[in-house]
């Protein structure tokens, strides 16, 4: 896949940062921090050529939004999806949680359209709504897919909090190689968390394994059986002294931001970002087969 010029990303939060500072201050579900979130990136979107859907929900008397995005192209039963949320807390402008995945997947989703190839298999971006809530636009969602389209999601990356100002390198533990937590993923989870974990050793970072612990919207995949997988860098948690000789950084929390008022641009590990949305082009040009690269096993 190819290298994403991290300036790109940083740009689309930038954009949300404004749009936060427009609009009261965060972009929480219900509110018109959150629209304009969706309609920047679906702006971007169609511009690129996808065919995007702004599908509206209701949850707690407020009204909420997932963005869908296809790329014309490649083969709908053999469906690629990658995600992340875009709605943030109320107490801040969310850069880190979320932005910060959801500025990744928009500029991979650039490049792949920029790119003017045809994936083998069908991809699909989402920007999910309300997940601050309790995982509400990605379970809405996945819900309301018939068994059929189920079956056609090979697989789901999602990516919530890439750029923690002190990180990790988590990868969802499809194979549950730690021998700890929630398990494995479903079968394909593991390949899924090899592609990632092929490119950081490609560019010699150590990962960790994190569990599905149902924290994020990979979790409505995973309970219909579907392969998932993602990236990470750390939330609440403190690093510990162990991760601290493997990754440097501080024995502090990952992100001291989290959920707050600081979770702005100064809050981002700009390296951590551009390592995490290269992994992500990498998984997607793979999974997908976009051009000649080697399938995965
Ligand atoms: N989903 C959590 C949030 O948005 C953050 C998180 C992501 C925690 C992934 C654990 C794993 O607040
Ligand atoms: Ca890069
Ligand atoms: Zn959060
Ligand atoms: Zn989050
Ligand atoms: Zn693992």
């Amino acid at each position: 896949g190819p290298d994403i010029a991290v300036g790109n990303v940083t740009a689309h939060l930038q954009a949300l940062s404004d749009i936060a500072a427009a609009n009261g201050g965060n972009r929480a579900h219900g509110t018109s921090g959150h629209n304009a979130s969706v309609d920047y990136v679906k702006g971007k979107l169609d511009a690129a050529g996808y065919t995007t859907q702004k599908v509206a929900f209701t949850y707690n008397g407020k009204t909420g939004y997932n963005l869908i995005a296809d790329l014309p192209g490649g083969d709908t039963t053999n469906t690629v999806m990658v995600g992340g949320h875009l709605d943030g807390v109320s107490s801040g402008p969310g850069i880190n949680d979320n932005g910060s995945g959801s500025a990744a997947i928009l500029e991979v989703a650039l490049r792949l359209a920029a790119s003017g190839e045809t994936p083998t298999k069908h991809v699909r971006f989402a920007w999910w709504g309300a997940e601050e809530l309790g995982l509400i636009g990605s379970t809405r969602y996945v819900q309301g897919l018939t068994t059929t389209q189920r079956s056609q999601i090979d697989s789901y990356y999602n990516f919530d909090m890439v750029a923690s100002p002190n990180p990790g390198y988590f990868l969802y533990d499809g194979d549950n190689s730690d021998g700890t937590g929630s398990g494995p993923g479903p079968t394909g989870s593991a390949q899924l968390e090899q592609v990632l974990g092929d490119y950081f050793t490609g560019i010699g970072v150590p990962t960790r394994g994190t569990d599905f612990d149902g924290r994020s919207d990979y979790g409505p995949f995973i309970q219909y059986g579907i392969p998932a997988g993602g990236t990470f860098t750390g939330a609440e948690s403190r690093k510990t002294a162990a991760q601290v000789q493997l990754w440097g950084g501080t024995t502090t929390a990952h992100d001291p931001c989290y959920h707050s008022s600081c979770d702005t641009m100064a809050n981002l590990s700009t390296t951590a970002l551009d390592r995490n949305a290269d992994a992500i082009a990498h998984a997607v040009w793979t999974v997908a087969q976009v051009g000649d690269v080697t399938p995965p096993p």
